[in-house]
């Protein structure tokens, strides 16, 4: 640790008068703290003269006390540097520096019990994490969090790209506009998501993504959400657009259930005067503890098909018979309707498609018993997820999929019942391990169970942990749908690979879909704090091909769906589409078994949330470079300069794009592709179809 230097200030006017002020490493950041007239915690950030967050207060609330909102005094304050390099178990980055500088002030309460919080800056050049610490204390051990007050004063009435705050649900396409406009109740009303609960009009989720009158961004996010509840957002636009904290609270209404040594997530504000910048940022992952997994050598990024598009697109059922009925019958007694998709026969097809292309897993849903009645009767014991239906044959495909190296991953829908699915937990994954399965897809669509809780409340975010620590020492690896949104928690636990908690490819087969902006919002929002799995790769992007009464498309040309592969990073990528949908498309389908999944290096050629984004990563342990660029609804020219590759290095760039007249809407399947020989000297130039995109790779000569 270097000795830290500590601006002390005495303002003469204030009853209170220790300022406390550090900088960023780079110097361009500076964080001011102190107590206002009555003893509240107040921060800003500024860049120069620019005010980030205006002054704002800071705050817990806990019950029977006044906890730690007001009449507080400085005990105790420290500062420290850090500069260190870590390596990632796999991600964007294979080393991620980790710098800052470090502010601790000790709190304690003037009067009554004398309670002491400590709250935590770490200031970096990407942005500013804080959290509140509870210290071992004499007259405090075990308390109720009623309210967390941390607020963030914008200022200025930014741009904003937002989705309703929601306990229940992150599903929402996003929404651009100023703060002052967000109306999250009147997009709450999407009708397309089934279960959710938006709780006021001026409320919004994190991570948050905001571009100042300045073209500078902001985005507000929390860092390793553990034993706490998520952090929604409200905004007041008469008081200065001041964000506060809005915790979803549990059944009782209560915040969360704390003890001494416990901490709060970090509040993490990302700033760049570059929307690349707060792509490159890696100030959360940094604010996440190491890995609790001391070998990690079972944890493999991989690519993955899945009996699962069939079902959405409704040429597969998941339940067996097929009626979404149970009708007091047992599964022995039901018809099969000769549309189940999890069959051994049609798993095979997959095997057998997978082990052809490279692809490493299959994804099967629908094969265990509890379909019938799974949705929308907020039932408790609704699988047991090791009771398969007549039609798969679990050894069988256990001995078919290892003969062809591949590997079948797992389906776990919960249909929100956590507490059946913690009991079922262990021979679940027992079940798993002595079947061959390393992978594991949970969900959990619907009303929670224990009844009354939230998808975001504090024993929920518990549960998803839970079910990643138990899966580590099981060897198995997560992908989780309908969980909370990612806080950097990849992390510390780093076979918990991706989740959706988002709206995913999914919505584009059976509702209004999701805008062509979408894919270049995400990366700003939800993907801040880590990997989605968004299953890219849909080719076949009209519905009308399956149903000729349907109207549903994805909102892309097919070569977006290539280019995502590089812009919407997870390690777990599926390959979404059917394997005749890659086969009617074969050149194309090459970019998919090509593109790598986990990276040596990351960087971010251009971008502007809502309008484009377009990087190139290094695969790991290997030389192709792949690149992808996106837009919106707006076609779009790109010039990508090649100058990041090494000197002296030959490659042949294969070129994945829009057709001449390729449009999402009107001729989304036109592409062409073209080879040309590059160096470090090259430029590519792009063209960009309305909802388009390209899709490179350089393959090192
Ligand atoms: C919603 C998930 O996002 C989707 O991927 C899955 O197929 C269904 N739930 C059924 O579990
Ligand atoms: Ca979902």
């Amino acid at each position: 640790m270097k000795p830290f230097f500590l601006f002390f200030i005495l303002l003469s006017n204030l009853a209170f008068s220790q300022n406390y002020s550090i900088k960023s490493p780079d110097g361009k950041l500076s964080l001011q703290f102190s107590l206002n007239s009555d003893g509240t915690p107040v921060y800003a950030l500024t860049a120069g003269q620019q005010q980030i967050v205006g002054q704002s207060k800071m705050g817990i609330a806990i019950k029977d006390d006044p906890g730690f909102t007001r009449d507080l005094a400085i005990t105790k304050a420290d500062s420290s540097t850090k500069d260190e390099n870590w390596n990632t178990v796999w991600g964007e980055e294979k080393t991620i520096r980790n710098n800052y500088k470090e502010l601790a002030v000790n709190l304690e309460q003037k009067s009554g019990k004398k309670l002491q919080v400590r709250i935590v800056f770490r200031l970096f050049n990407a942005g500013l994490g804080f959290r509140y610490e509870f210290p071992v204390q004499p007259a405090l051990q075990y308390f109720i969090v009623t309210d967390e007050l941390t607020q963030f004063k914008m200022g200025a009435d930014h741009k904003v790209f937002w989705i309703p705050g929601d306990y229940d649900t992150n599903e929402y396409s996003y929404s651009e506009s100023k703060l002052s406009e967000v109306d999250a109740i009147a997009k709450g009303a999407a009708t397309e998501i089934s279960t959710r609960k938006v709780f006021a009009k001026n409320g919004v989720q994190t991570p948050l993504m905001m571009k100042t009158a300045q073209s500078t961004y902001i985005n507000i996010h929390e860092a390793a959400l553990v034993n706490y509840p998520a952090m929604d957002l409200t905004i007041d636009a008469a008081d200065g657009f001041v964000l506060t904290s809005h915790l979803v609270p549990d059944a009782v209404g209560n915040k969360a259930y704390m003890r001494t040594t416990d901490r709060t997530p970090w509040r993490v504000i990302n700033y760049s005067d570059k929307a690349t910048g707060i792509l490159a940022s890696r100030v959360i992952l940094n604010l996440n503890e190491p890995s609790v997994i001391k070998n990690t050598s079972w944890i493999k990024p991989m690519k993955f098909v899945g009996v699962w598009w069939e079902m959405h697109v409704n040429r597969a059922t998941w339940d067996y018979a097929g009626t979404q009925n149970a009708s007091n019958t047992t599964v022995q007694e039901m018809k099969p309707s000769g549309k189940h998709g999890a069959t051994t026969a049609n798993v095979k097809k997959y095997i057998d498609f997978a082990a052809k292309n490279g692809i490493e897993g299959v994804l099967v849903e629908g094969w265990d018993v509890g379909w019938e009645d799974w949705f929308g009767k907020w039932k408790e014991e609704v699988f047991d997820f090791v009771t398969p239906y007549p039609d798969y044959n679990v050894p069988e495909l256990h001995k078919y999929a290892e003969s062809k190296g591949v590997k079948i991953i797992m389906h776990h829908e919960t249909s929100g019942s956590a507490t059946s699915y913690e009991r079922w937990m262990d021979s679940a994954f027992r079940f798993m391990k002595n079947n061959g399965y390393d992978a594991v897809k949970t969900g959990y669509v619907g009303r929670i169970i224990p009844r009354g809780e939230w998808h975001d409340g504090q024993w929920m975010v518990n549960h998803y942990s839970r079910v990643a620590a138990k899966a580590a020492t099981y060897q198995i690896m997560v992908d989780a749908h309908e969980s909370v949104r990612l806080t950097g928690l990849q992390r510390t636990y780093p076979n918990w690979m991706a989740s959706e908690a988002a709206r995913g490819n999914e919505f584009n087969a059976w509702s209004v879909g999701n805008p062509p902006a979408h894919e270049t919002i995400l990366p700003f929002t939800r993907l801040m704090g880590g990997p989605m799995d968004y299953t890219p790769g849909i080719f076949e992007t009209q519905m009308k091909y399956y149903d000729t009464s349907k109207t549903t498309m994805v909102h892309t040309t097919l070569t977006k769906q290539l280019a995502l592969y590089v812009t919407m990073y997870s390690p777990l990528q599926m390959a979404a589409d059917l394997p005749e949908n890659y086969e009617r498309y074969p050149d194309a389908f090459q970019f998919i078994k090509d593109v790598a999944v986990d990276w040596d290096t990351t960087i971010y050629l251009a971008a502007e949330p809502g309008d484009y984004i377009t990087i190139a990563r290094k695969k790991r342990n290997g030389n192709d470079w792949f690149i992808g660029a996106i837009t919106d609804e707006n076609a779009r020219t790109s010039t990508i300069k090649l100058d990041f590759l090494p000197t002296g290095k030959n490659y042949e760039a294969i070129i994945y794009q829009d057709g001449k007249n390729a449009d999402w809407k009107t001729n989304p399947k036109a592409y062409m592709i073209t080879k040309q020989k590059v160096t470090r000297a090259s430029v590519i130039n792009l063209a960009l179809a309305p909802g388009g995109g390209t899709a490179i790779q350089l393959k090192a000569l």
